[in-house]
């Protein structure tokens, strides 16, 4: 069996522990066999280029971007439990009122943390792929009530354990916290090697992955920026020309069998059995996404044909109509700012897509009227 790291005695809420220290990038005695990922690697290489390409069908990639980005965001928080729904987080950038506020900052803090990161990584003059562009995500995505306790932006200075009620019963103990910041720094160099090592970026990204949540260099927040790092990573290495991937879908639905492939590394030396996994929820993932852009497509299609037919059609509900899929929950008063006209144009862009039943208004009241772009909140909000 392959070892995958060593063991430090290490003390915590004054019990002795055994702390699991891994071994550097790449996996070694034996290496990766290009056998165990070479089928599923082209598999998730030619979905991803599916995604890329599908993209095309709409006119504007943003009508995409919205929305992907979006799920990312909710659904690995979801993973870690956030209660939150897409609507919620579309509600919230309306200004309306959502009753779990605390769990749509959540979702709210890892959009700023991801774009903060997609903002380093394209400007020439931003941070690269590093310990410290992650710490400052963290800041971000700890940012607020919740995560104010838990050292946003620093690596931990404390032992901690994963699953269990005290380090002693613990799943997994991470290695000591002095051992944190060599370790990442590891992690960063494996990164940016100019390695002849015949890895393609998928496997290196699951390796990546694998080793951050390994270290759970925070005391909060590793699953987030963990799987932020594999958008970045995403970006970095050119897999997709646009974040349209959300792979934290398929990590939740597969969440049980995503923490076993992540313990068996440790406990068996099995890193296989992770990158086969990885590779097939990122195949799966593209093609989900696949299907989705190509949905949204043919609502967009569709609705924009009825809107071409009504005689009644007016420059400003042209114009409202290319807006919807950035704004999918709005007022009058969204409608107006975002297309610069008069309250009464605006209202009147409104009701005509309300009277072709491409948008619906919600409340049923005579005052604070607000609309949906529903066939597309459905779309989106659709399972699986
Ligand atoms: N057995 C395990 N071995 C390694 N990592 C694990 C294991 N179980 C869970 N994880 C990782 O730890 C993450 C949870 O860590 P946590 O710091 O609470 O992150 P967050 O606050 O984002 O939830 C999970 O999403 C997963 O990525
Ligand atoms: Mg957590």
């Amino acid at each position: 069996m392959r070892r995958t790291g060593t063991y430090a005695t290490s003390t915590t809420s004054g019990e002795t522990v055994q702390a699991f220290v891994p071994h550097a990038l790449p996996p070694i005695e034996p290496v990766l066999s290009a056998d165990c990922f070479e089928a599923a690697n082209r598999v998730a290489e030619l979905a991803l280029a599916r995604l890329a390409s599908v993209a095309g069908l709409v006119p504007s990639v943003d009508w995409l971007l919205y929305s992907a980005v979006r799920k990312e965001a909710l659904l690995t928080s979801q993973i870690e439990g956030t209660q939150a729904t897409l609507v919620d987080l579309f509600d919230d950038e309306a200004g309306f009122a959502v009753g779990n506020s605390d769990d749509v900052e959540e979702v709210s803090n890892y959009l700023r943390a991801f774009r903060l990161v997609q903002d380093n990584l394209r400007d020439p003059a931003g941070l690269p792929i590093s310990v410290r562009l992650l710490c400052n995500a963290h800041c971000l995505l700890l940012a607020g009530v919740r995560g104010s306790g838990k050292q946003p932006g620093e690596l931990r200075r404390s032992q901690n354990w994963i699953g269990g009620t005290r380090p002693g019963n613990a799943a997994f103990v991470p290695p000591p916290a002095h051992r944190v910041a060599d370790l990442l720094a590891d992690v960063e160099r494996f990164i940016h090697a100019d390695s002849d090592l015949a890895l393609p970026p998928l496997v290196k990204i699951a390796l990546v992955h694998a080793q951050f949540e390994t270290i759970h260099p925070f005391l909060d927040g590793n699953g987030r920026i963990g799987r932020l790092l594999i958008a970045a990573l995403m970006e970095h290495w050119q897999l997709l020309p646009e974040p349209l991937l959300y792979l934290s879908g398929y990590l939740k639905q597969h969440q049980s069998a995503y923490y076993q492939a992540l313990s068996a590394i440790r406990t068996q030396g099995d890193w296989e059995a992770w990158v086969g996994f990885f590779l097939e929820g990122v195949a799966a993932a593209a093609s989900e996404a696949e299907r989705g852009i190509v949905a949204i497509a043919t609502l967009i299609n569709n609705d924009r044909r009825r809107l071409l037919a009504a005689p009644k059609a007016t420059p400003a509900s042209y114009r409202l109509f290319e807006n919807l899929p950035l704004m999918p929950r709005f007022t009058i008063e969204h409608a107006r700012q975002k297309l610069n006209t008069t309250f009464p144009t605006a209202n009147a862009a409104v009701k005509l897509l309300e009277a072709l039943g491409i948008v619906c208004e919600q409340t049923g009241q005579k005052k604070n009227r607000s609309y949906s772009y529903q066939g597309y909140i459905e779309l989106l909000t659709l399972v699986g």
